[in-house]
């Protein structure tokens, strides 16, 4: 039974993708399933092969991705899904089709997390892991996911959000909104994750700078209130919305008040540290009252997003007043969020097995 990794894509989160996946494909070897990487390019192109298999030394992968063979999805003449090779690599080698069994999608951001991919997926009749079309889309886009928690009556601090051309025609006019939302406030693109682009700024100068630097990744931004002082907690979320459950809550540290995309994932060399060992207090040092009440607000968020599979559910704590706002759901969390559940005994192996059974249900 042929499981299909789906990793990269353009998103500018591809390297986080790359680390999930890894560690997604190392933990399914030796079971029952035979693991079939699909690896979008940064250019889009989508490939499949053994080489893939071989990421540990994935600062090559321009290299490896020379070794890969184009591929697609497709139905075979039973009307089956297959992963269809669409060249031929090698000299006695035919294209193959690889029946597929179900997918997980390991993408992080754009396309591969906001339900394009997942919608897919289903105009093949593709199994796959983790939330659905609805679920992503709205999980992708924070000021959409921001609205309808406000709707559910669950806690949001206030934002608004603009686009580009709105920037460039007449920035007095959000200049003048982010004095009305009062300072500091924080910068943040609407659809990206991993903290790219996420800045505070305490005046005017720095958000004009926080804003012409968040511009590079994404043409809607979104001016929130920050929170001061800030304590950011997570919790994952597993299952369907019929049968869940609740990982333990984590505190994410940063050497600001918000995670930097390098604090979460490159170490002073430059290298990928991964999800596991980027500093964390798990179980979050804080109360069991709290901690209960962010559980309850993660399922209860996890149901009206109707997610599925594993999500993680970020909180802005205000760390005087414990006062919690619902920040961002992510419905693929960086390495599916597996070191949340090693502390309910369950390790990434499990978690694999879990969605794939969720998936096929
Ligand atoms: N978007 C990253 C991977 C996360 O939030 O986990
Ligand atoms: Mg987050």
């Amino acid at each position: 039974r042929n499981i299909v990794v789906a990793f990269g894509g353009v998103s500018p989160e591809h390297e986080v993708s790359v680390l999930s996946a890894m560690q997604a494909m190392s933990s399914l070897e030796d079971t029952d399933y035979t693991i079939i990487p699909l690896y979008i390019s940064k250019s889009g192109r989508w490939l499949t092969g053994p080489p893939l298999l071989d990421l540990e030394n994935y600062q090559d992968l321009d290299a490896l991705v020379n070794r890969a063979t184009a591929c697609t999805f497709a139905h075979n003449d039973l009307g089956k899904p297959v992963l269809q090779e669409t060249e031929k690599k090698g000299l006695f080698r035919s294209p193959q089709q690889h029946p597929i069994h179900a997918v997980i999608p390991a993408f992080h951001g754009s396309e591969g997390e906001n339900g394009a991919f997942q919608g897919t997926c289903e105009m093949y009749n593709i199994a796959y892991a983790g939330s659905r079309v609805l679920a992503s889309s709205l999980g992708m886009d924070k000021v959409k996911a921001k609205e309808l928690c406000r709707a559910h009556n669950l806690p949001v601090v206030d934002e608004f959000d603009f686009y580009e051309r709105e920037w460039v025609k007449d920035r007095q006019s959000v200049l003048h909104y982010a004095e009305k939302i009062s300072y500091p406030v924080m910068v943040k693109p609407v659809s990206l994750g991993s903290s790219i682009g996420v800045a505070k700024a305490e005046d005017e100068q720095a958000l004009t700078e926080a804003v012409e630097t968040a511009f590079r990744y994404d043409n809607n931004l979104m001016i929130e209130q920050a929170v001061t002082p800030l304590m950011e907690i997570n919790c994952s979320v597993l299952g369907t919305p019929e049968k869940m459950q609740t990982s333990v809550c984590e505190r994410p540290l940063g050497q600001e008040e918000t995670l930097s995309f390098e604090d979460k994932y490159q170490s002073d060399g430059g290298g990928p540290k991964g999800m596991a060992s980027a500093d964390r207090v798990i179980p979050a040092d804080i109360s069991d009252e709290l901690a209960g009440h962010i559980q309850s607000l993660s399922r209860n968020i996890f149901t009206i997003f109707r997610a599925s599979g594993v999500a993680r559910l970020d909180f802005l704590v205000n760390a005087d007043t414990k006062e919690v706002y619902f920040n961002e759901i992510n419905t693929i969390p960086g390495s599916f969020s597996f070191y949340l559940w090693e502390e309910n005994g369950m390790n990434m192996r499990e978690l694999m097995l879990t969605l794939i059974e969720i998936a096929l249900q």
